[in-house]
């Protein structure tokens, strides 16, 4: 495709972990005074999407303000689409970009291919195999892997995923993910040692799957964990989500070892992460960057789109059963041996350059000069 003008692109983003993804594709794409880059917030969070744009030095040109405390997610759809087309309309983009499987990136990716806009999808081809785990983020990849112009599957296994399900060669680009461009960013400096005593195990959990019982059962276990090693102390960051904050509180408001905290912005959250002796997290984005710090990471999910921090040997799935996951943190916590084989750092998920690879085949979409750059390759 050759264009006479500028191309104009839409970034869209809407909730913490697409701004973290998105900023260093945005970051990138400002370097090229040829690609005219508008940013889109859906407002789908609030603060702590703010904070990452306050972090990554990133101003949304338009924020959708989407967010109410206990909308529904079909009014949460309506709203986005409704609101994005009027976007679309006024400043009809030449391509809309935005990463994962949220809802902002459903509506985005949607509201691109009803107006015939093509649609990149920067980390595509995540899969379980199953539609409603995770849920319903499963279904918003899936769907939006069905008209994207552009696939950016940050590893091999994900570009086959896409390539099974018939995409074409050419519009299929390894790229690593970008959450390790961010994560090798924010983490070049020394660690700063987080005041506490003895070993500290982070903990966050928000998925909606885990709502109500399973998340009870995930508290029950860091009871017995606490109650078993007098030397460990929790921090849990909150989803600011008030359903996944009113469990939380019920079980540990009262107790001395766990730090109930507001969540930190991504720069002091990274320093928590390799302050930690050990992550226990339902979080896809976490799952991620605990390899690369070399942390060992207990996944609180029954299936994981992740396969490669389990292959690693980084992460081990313990779903939100108590026993499970009370056994795998006390290996992990009594055993040396197997918790130096679960903490040597890897990099199975990126190299750093992925918005480089982004952006250069994004150029090349629209016939302008790029840089040539092969795909990601894990180091062996
Ligand atoms: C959403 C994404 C999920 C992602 C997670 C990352 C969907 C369907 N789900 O989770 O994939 O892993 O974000 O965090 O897209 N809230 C605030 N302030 C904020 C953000 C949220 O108060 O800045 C509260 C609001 O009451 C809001 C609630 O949290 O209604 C839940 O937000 P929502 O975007 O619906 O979260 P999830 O769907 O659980
Ligand atoms: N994160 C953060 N502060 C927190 C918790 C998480 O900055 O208090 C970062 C984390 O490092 C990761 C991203 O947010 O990059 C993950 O977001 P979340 O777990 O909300 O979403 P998911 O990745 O599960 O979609």
């Amino acid at each position: 495709m050759t264009f006479g003008m500028n191309p104009r692109l839409f970034a869209v983003c809407g909730t913490r972990p697409d701004a973290i993804k998105m900023a260093p594709v945005i970051l990138e794409l400002k370097k090229h005074s040829d690609i005219q880059t508008v940013v889109i917030a859906s407002g789908q969070h609030r603060e702590i999407l703010e904070q990452v744009f306050h972090q990554f030095n990133i101003r949304a040109h338009l924020n959708l303000e989407v967010m109410k405390h206990g909308q529904p997610l079909a009014e949460m759809t309506a709203n986005i689409l409704q609101r994005f087309e009027h976007a679309v309309q006024n400043q009809q983009p030449d391509m809309v970009i935005a990463q994962g499987d949220t809802t902002t990136t459903f509506c985005a990716g949607l509201t691109a291919f009803y107006a015939k806009i093509p649609f990149a999808h920067v980390e595509a081809g995540l899969r379980t195999p199953t539609i409603d785990a995770p849920f319903p983020e499963e279904f918003n990849r899936r769907a939006v892997g069905l008209f994207a112009k552009l696939h950016f599957p940050p590893t091999a296994s994900a570009a086959k995923n896409l390539l099974r399900e018939g995409a074409p060669k050419d519009s299929v680009l390894i790229t690593g993910n970008t959450a390790i461009d961010a994560l090798l960013e924010t983490t070049r400096g020394p660690a700063q040692n987080e005041p506490c005593k003895g070993r500290m195990m982070l903990v966050t959990t928000h998925r909606r799957e885990n709502w109500g019982e399973p998340q009870k059962r995930i508290c029950r276990a860091i009871h017995r964990i606490l109650e078993t090693f007098s030397d460990v102390h929790v921090v849990l960051p909150m989803h600011p989500n008030p359903i996944v904050r009113e469990v939380l509180r019920a079980a540990f408001q009262n107790d001395p070892r766990v730090s109930l905290i507001e969540p930190p912005e991504y720069g002091p959250f990274a320093n928590l992460m390799r302050s930690a002796h050990l992550i226990l997290t339902d979080s896809g984005g976490i799952q991620e960057e605990a390899p690369a710090l070399g942390k060992p990471v207990l996944v609180l999910r029954e299936e994981t789109e992740r396969p490669e921090g389990i292959e690693a040997g980084n992460a081990v799935l313990v779903g939100s059963d108590e026993n499970k996951i009370f056994e795998q943190a006390s290996k992990l916590l009594g055993d040396e041996t197997y918790y130096s084989k679960m903490s040597t750092a890897r990099n199975p998920y990126g190299d750093g350059k992925a918005a480089q690879r982004i952006v250069a085949r994004i150029r090349t979409f629209f016939g302008l000069p790029a840089e040539e750059i092969s795909p990601f390759e894990p180091m062996p």
